[in-house]
């Protein structure tokens, strides 16, 4: 049968149908070129993306008749990744409209805020909590080619205990609030994590300690027991799916590491045995160190509760400090925003903190491209240009290695082949 497919051509028509490996090639040409894992700059570099994916990197010939992209002004680097977002939210930035806006307004403004996030220059990034799945259905409208957005990994509704930082407690019991993900002891943990995974998600996430912006809860104490813990990460990892754990508190950072997350959230308070613990342990540290500035300054106008500012206003100089000796000590630390305490789009102004508080310019390209996508598991997919790899493709108009905050002015974007923009 396949013989009479080959024979008849039909096979080519098909391939050319579904549009695989016949798409015509396009040449870009670069000014400058970032091998982000070696550091090295190049000139005079062509990429060839046929299709979706990256084909080959180098000083090549242009065929006369090619389809070219002319970035021969620009300096040109694989797309950058953020750990840690809130896509699916209220477009509204007053601190109490999700009680008073239904979650479908957040799957809308979720649509709005993938693209803005995707035009920053983020080709991929994880969701880290979201009411009904919303990030799901962003994440499969997305993969349907029906609405641009980055690359997503999502976790549908975040685990946590019952009055703890990942529920909900602004109301009185009588109203019965309660988060989707709330679930107290080990068996009711594993059904959570088997519910989420029934419905999509491609990691999960779980509070391990007290947060910023919930009522009543304390950053530094510990919620879940590690047995909780345990329980999560293994069904998780049974599954195939990644754990990334909100943690502020000192003890809530060791209790998840030990139990074998993937990733620590936040890692505001760590002392000399936690990070020797990430290390030991190969976790990952996704510290937003960026979001305490728009906190302190726009919170008050956005109508937080003084409780969570005052939270803020103890934790942000605590968790740079600490980013500065995770960093100082070799840790993984990979780029994580919390993209939604502030605008999306607006997620790579964090680069310029990360190099404030000790990285290199190298160093933070490096936690937003070769070390998410080994976060992700998906380093034969993204993080790099160089052939097999999708074609996520950015640029900005001067080198970011001598001024990280370019960054903050991606002019190019491309994503799977397609350029979404192009200034
Ligand atoms: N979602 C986190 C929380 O509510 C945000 C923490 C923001 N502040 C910071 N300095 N990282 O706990």
């Amino acid at each position: 049968m396949s013989s009479i497919l080959w024979r008849s051509g039909l096979w080519l028509t098909l391939l050319a149908t579904w549009g695989l490996a016949v798409a015509d090639p396009v040449y870009i040409t670069t000014g400058q070129l970032l091998d982000v894992a070696s550091g090295e700059v190049k000139t005079g570099q062509v990429i060839v993306v046929a299709g979706e994916r990256i084909d080959a990197v180098g000083e090549l010939a242009i065929p006369p008749d090619a389809t070219l992209i002319d970035l021969s002004d620009k300096f040109v680097l694989p797309g950058v990744m953020d750990m840690h977002t809130h896509v699916a939210r209220n477009l509204d930035r007053t601190y109490f409209s999700g009680l008073f806006q239904s979650p479908h307004r957040g799957t809308i403004g979720g649509v709005v805020n993938i693209e803005r996030t995707l035009l920053a220059g983020f080709t991929t990034i994880r969701n880290v909590g979201a009411y009904d799945y919303q990030d799901v259905a962003l994440r499969n409208a997305v993969n349907a080619g029906e609405i641009p957005g980055p690359r997503m990994a999502v976790s549908g509704p975040a685990l946590g205990i019952t009055g703890g930082h990942c529920d909900s407690n602004a109301l009185n019991h009588a109203f019965a609030q309660r988060n989707q993900g709330v679930a107290d002891g080990p068996w009711a943990a594993r059904e959570m994590v088997r519910k989420n995974v029934k419905y999509g998600v491609d990691l999960i996430k779980f509070c391990a300690t007290g947060g910023v912006f919930s009522k009543g809860t304390k950053l530094g104490q510990r919620q879940y027991t590690f047995e909780e813990m345990q329980a999560i990460v293994d069904e998780a990892h049974t599954h195939g799916r990644k754990v990334a754990a909100h943690a502020h508190g000192t003890e809530g950072i060791k209790f998840a590491i030990r139990a074998g997350v993937d990733s620590v959230e936040h890692a505001s308070y760590l002392d000399k045995e936690a990070i020797r613990l990430a290390r030991q342990h190969g976790t990952a540290l996704s510290m937003d160190i960026y979001n305490t500035e728009y906190t302190l300054s726009q919170g008050v106008k956005n109508g937080v509760p003084e409780e969570n500012l005052n939270k803020e206003r103890e934790v942000g100089s605590v968790q740079r400090e600490s980013f500065r000796q995770a960093v100082a000590a070799g840790v993984n630390v990979v780029f994580g925003s919390d993209a939604g305490i502030y605008p999306h789009g607006e997620n790579g102004k964090q680069f310029a903190r990360m190099v404030r508080f000790g990285m290199t310019p190298l160093q933070a390209l490096q936690a937003a491209t070769i070390k998410t996508a080994a976060l992700l598991d998906w380093e034969d997919r993204v993080g790099r240009i160089q052939p097999g790899l999708y074609a996520d493709i950015i640029a900005v108009d001067a080198n970011p290695l001598d001024d990280i905050r370019e960054m903050e002015r991606v002019t190019f974007v491309m994503k799977g082949g397609e350029v979404y923009k192009h200034e």
